[in-house]
């Protein structure tokens, strides 16, 4: 079972009888199509192979599994494997952020309400407080923490036990974790993006528990154009279906998947306008780069966070982007795919 604050969030609509949102049809949505076993996981054949020797090797010891850090590109399934990995366990997930960790008593009272042997999911957990990291080195360590009352001269401090936990640790910024908390991790494990046909895989997986009848091709163009990120692919595919209802017989044809991708400004290979926004910017404003995040981050009108974290990666992954140490610099690829010509360093349109 899962108590999350998705759960939560559930329980108080139906509680206040109220009709679901669109959200919730597509929280309850994701929630169903998400895999609940490695036999059900696509892809990331190496990580999981690693990790049913670990499962396999806690269960036999009879002990919780190592605290164990995913990190990687978001979309690509962290939050997914944690809950596989507790079913696998036959134990329970809490799920949380660190962002709602920021107060002692938050990763204090979550901790002291763990059972033996329970996962505790923390996503984004590079952006965890310094108290809050604190207190989670000797819980992870040794599974105790110090709980300190009084002020000043009359402080003092309490060694509370916790429950054998193991702790998973979800980050997009393996980089920004502190050495001591890193440390702290006895598995840790990088996700990487998905081949088209994995995707593929994903698309028809998803379409068959979803009720969308498409064929293999039209999955593979929508997974051609997902950024090599399964949450994508699943997002397209539901929008594809949205458009194949609407303006055609509801099946998703090759014609049909690039019609509806096309309507929606994604082009053959998965950029949209804010990717190309990006990529123009450099090019023209910024002859080619390199330029600095923040500036380029304020040309698009998006924070840095989310250039590093959602464009980047991906134009990075496919060559249309470089990250050198003066800053980005569209590539030669790059310039093509927007329709730049480069002759003798001077620039021009197609
Ligand atoms: N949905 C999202 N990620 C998936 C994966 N890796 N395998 C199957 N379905 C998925």
């Amino acid at each position: 079972m899962i108590i999350s604050e998705d759960n939560n969030e559930k329980i108080i609509n139906k509680n206040q009888n109220l009709a679901p949102k669109k959200q919730d049809f597509d929280m309850s949505y994701e929630r169903n199509i998400r895999p609940k076993n490695f036999k059900d996981y696509i892809g990331q054949e190496s990580l999981k192979k690693t990790l049913k020797i670990s499962i396999e090797a806690s269960k036999k010891r009879s002990l919780p599994l190592d605290h164990l850090l995913l990190y990687g590109p978001p979309g690509l399934g962290k939050t997914t494997l944690a809950t596989i990995i507790a079913n696998e366990m036959n134990v329970e997930i809490k799920i949380t952020s660190a962002p709602s960790l920021e107060r002692p008593r938050d990763i204090i009272g979550i901790l002291m309400g763990l059972k033996g042997g329970e996962i505790l999911f923390i996503d984004e957990i590079h952006r965890l407080s310094k108290v809050a990291e604190e207190i989670l080195y000797p819980a992870m360590e040794d599974f105790y923490i110090d709980l300190t009352t009084g002020k000043s001269q009359t402080v003092k401090t309490m060694r509370v036990p916790v429950p054998k936990f193991t702790l998973i640790g979800a980050t997009t910024k393996a980089g920004a974790l502190s050495g001591p908390l890193r440390d702290r991790f006895g598995i840790i494990h990088r996700l990487e993006f998905y081949k088209d046909e994995e995707l593929k895989e994903v698309i028809l997986r998803s379409a068959k528990i979803l009720d969308i009848q498409i064929n293999d091709e039209a999955a593979l163009e929508i997974a051609k154009r997902s950024r090599l990120t399964p949450r994508i692919a699943n997002r397209l595919v539901k929008r594809a279906s949205d458009w194949a209802l609407v303006k055609h017989n509801g099946v998703i044809t090759l014609d049909v998947a690039k019609e509806a991708l096309d309507g929606l400004n994604i082009d053959n290979l998965g950029l949209d306008n804010t990717d190309r926004e990006l990529l123009n910017v450099i090019a023209q404003k910024y002859k080619g780069g390199p330029v600095g995040i923040e500036t380029l981050a304020v040309a698009i009108g998006e924070d840095v966070a989310t250039v590093e974290d959602v464009y980047e990666p991906y134009l990075i992954q496919s060559g249309l982007l470089e990250r050198t140490l003066r800053g980005r610099k569209i590539t030669n690829n790059g310039l093509k795919h927007i329709g730049i010509k480069q002759n003798n360093n001077q620039m021009s349109l197609f």
